[in-house]
Order: structure tokens, then C-alpha cells, then sequence
């Protein structure tokens, strides 16, 4: 397989997710150097056709780019610490995909440049085996002059990658929502299945059916945004009252037939704060009121 361009790049912690960046990387023909704590985890790699650093500092001067992926911010911090590590990185990037707290990322981004380096970070939104995938975002941000030079060979990692501004924290603004999308609706597939398996449904025949649901939500999900924006909720659709009728008859069928469902529950609280707010003839999307509030129940978003 060809090279790409800007094809040399150092990947630091070797996990499951580290280690799939690595692959990607290696399967796309880039020029790869590893480093990992435990130092067994990277012989596979060497397999692949990496090299393997003695040192963490080392592995830093192998590349002028290097990805670090271990488990948090406070494991990088560990690594950032060893001897040589932050003088290597002067004149580098380094690109920090390690969970970390926007404190700690931007104290990280401080000690770079200090060194005379540049940082990206970033959030991977995909599990380790949607890396090097056309359709993979991973959100970044930080040094912009560090993004454009290397965005091709950060690529291969993620077709979709976004860059979301100076501030090194700033991706985290987006990234985490997105995981609050995401987790619901896994917590609600799960809490369906409970149901459905309860009740005697077979969990493929269940399971069968969501694509349909996903179908109506990518209908809803941009109605909602704009019912929001132009604070528009008149309740022609489904009013909340409506939903708190049929929530209502799921979870007594829940608690009949003794299943949990924590994430409903949560829902149906927002819904009845709506209804207590007098807006229970309004939109779904008026609950949203409920969430911005910052007090249980009160407030009103700010469209605009
Ligand atoms: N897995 C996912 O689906 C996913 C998705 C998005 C983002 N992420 C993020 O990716 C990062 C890595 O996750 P993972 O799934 O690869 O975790 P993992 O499989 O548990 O691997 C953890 C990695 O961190 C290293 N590590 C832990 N503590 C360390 C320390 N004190 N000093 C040096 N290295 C240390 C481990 O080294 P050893 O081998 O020596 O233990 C290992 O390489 C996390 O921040 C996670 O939030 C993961």
C-alpha cells in the first residue's frame, strides 16, 4: 500500500483503543513508532512493521507527531512526567486522546507550549473498531496551525474529524452531549428489550424493529432542534399530555411485570414538570425547557 503524504506518526499507549489507532495507522501504510507501559503489549505491533521505543522520550523524537491514547488524563500526566518527555516535544504536536477534565487538558496544553511544542485534543466518538473508518468523527481542538499540518495523517484515524477551536478543552463542549444522546438511547434499547423479553418477545424479533424507531428519530431530532431554536412548540403532533398517557401505561406494564426502567422513569419526571408548568399541551420538545432551567422545573430557553 502507498504511503500517505505525512505519513509519520508516534502512538503512545497501546489499549484497546491506543492499539486500534496504531493498526489504522500501520494498515494505511504510515511510518509507525510505539511506546506503551507495559512493554509486552507492543510486540504485536512490532509484528505489523512498527518500531518499538525504548523510552516514552524516545518514542516523542521518533515523529514529529504523536498521538497519545492512554487510559486518562492522570496516566498521561505520569508519561508527560518521565525523563525527556515535554524538552522532545518542543517543536512537535502532540495530540492527547485520553479522557481527561478541561482543567487538566488545558494544564497539559500550558506545559506543551511552554516546551516550545503544540497540543491537539481530542474526543474519539466511535468504539476501537470504527477507527480508520470514511464516517468516524473524532473532535479536536487546540492548536489549529498543528491541525492543518497534520489533519491528513490524523485522517486515516477518522474520515470525519472535526476541528472545534483554540480553546484545548473546547471539543469536550460537544463530545460529552453527544455521549448523553448516545447513552440514552442505548439505556433505552436495553430497557425496551427488558420489556419486550418479559412480556415473552423474542429479543431478535424485538431487535428487528428498532431500525424503524432510528428512522423516526432522524425525522424528529431536526424538528426538535427547530421547534427549539425558534421556540415553537405547538403540540399539532404529540402533545407531552399525549405522551405522559402512553409512558404511563409502559411503565405500569414495567412494574406488572417487575422491570426496571430507570431512564423512562427520569423522562416521564420531565414530561409531568411540563404538565405542572401548564405546557402539557405543548411539543415533546418542551421538556427541553425543563432540562435548561438549571432548577427543577423552572426557566425558559433563550431561543436564538
Ligand atoms: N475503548 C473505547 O471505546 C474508547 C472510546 C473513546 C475514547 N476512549 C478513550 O481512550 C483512552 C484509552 O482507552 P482504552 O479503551 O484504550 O483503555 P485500555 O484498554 O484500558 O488501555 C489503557 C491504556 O492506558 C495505559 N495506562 C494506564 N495507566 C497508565 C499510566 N499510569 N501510565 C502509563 N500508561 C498507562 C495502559 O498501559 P498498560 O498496558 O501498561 O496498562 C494502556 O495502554 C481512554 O481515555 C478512553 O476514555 C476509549
Amino acid at each position: 500500500m502507498a504511503k500517505a503524504d505525512t505519513s509519520t506518526v508516534t502512538v503512545i499507549g497501546l489499549g484497546a483503543m491506543g492499539g486500534q489507532l496504531a493498526r489504522a495507522f500501520l494498515v494505511k501504510g504510515a511510518d509507525v513508532t510505539v511506546w506503551n507501559r507495559s512493554p509486552q503489549r507492543a510486540a504485536t505491533f512490532a509484528e505489523m512493521g512498527a518500531r518499538i521505543a525504548a523510552s516514552a522520550a524516545d518514542a516523542v523524537k521518533a515523529s514529529d507527531l504523536t498521538v497519545m491514547c492512554v487510559l486518562s488524563c492522570q496516566a498521561a500526566d505520569e508519561i508527560l512526567a518521565a525523563p525527556g518527555v515535554i524538552p522532545a516535544l518542543g517543536g512537535r504536536t502532540l495530540v492527547q486522546l485520553s479522557a481527561g477534565h478541561d482543567q487538566e487538558i488545558r494544564r497539559q496544553y500550558a506545559r506543551v507550549e511552554q516546551a516550545g511544542g503544540r497540543m491537539l485534543a481530542g474526543g474519539i466518538v466511535a468504539y476501537p473498531f470504527l477507527i480508520g473508518e470514511s464516517t468516524t468523527t473524532i473532535l479536536y481542538s487546540g492548536s489549529e496551525p498543528a491541525f492543518e499540518e497534520h489533519r491528513e495523517t490524523l485522517a486515516l484515524l477518522a474520515g470525519a474529524q472535526r476541528f472545534l477551536g483554540s480553546d484545548p478543552a473546547r471539543f469536550g463542549a460537544t463530545f460529552h452531549a453527544l455521549f448523553a444522546y448516545y447513552h440514552a438511547a442505548y439505556a433505552g434499547y436495553l430497557e425496551g428489550l427488558a420489556l419486550a423479553t418479559a412480556q415473552g418477545v423474542a429479543l431478535e424479533d424485538f431487535s428487528a424493529l428498532i431500525p424503524g424507531m432510528d428512522v423516526m428519530l432522524s425525522h424528529h431530532i431536526p424538528d426538535a432542534a427547530l421547534r427549539i431554536r425558534d421556540a415553537e412548540y405547538g403540540g399539532e403532533q404529540a402533545s407531552i399530555d399525549t405522551h405522559i398517557g402512553g409512558i404511563s401505561v409502559m411503565l405500569q406494564l414495567a412494574r406488572d411485570h417487575g422491570v426496571q426502567m430507570h431512564v423512562m422513569d427520569a423522562f416521564i419526571e420531565y414530561c409531568r414538570a411540563a404538565h405542572d408548568a401548564g405546557e402539557g399541551g405543548q411539543d415533546i420538545a418542551a421538556i427541553y425547557k425543563r432540562m435548561v432551567a438549571g432548577e427543577k422545573g423552572g426557566g425558559t430557553h433563550q431561543a436564538g
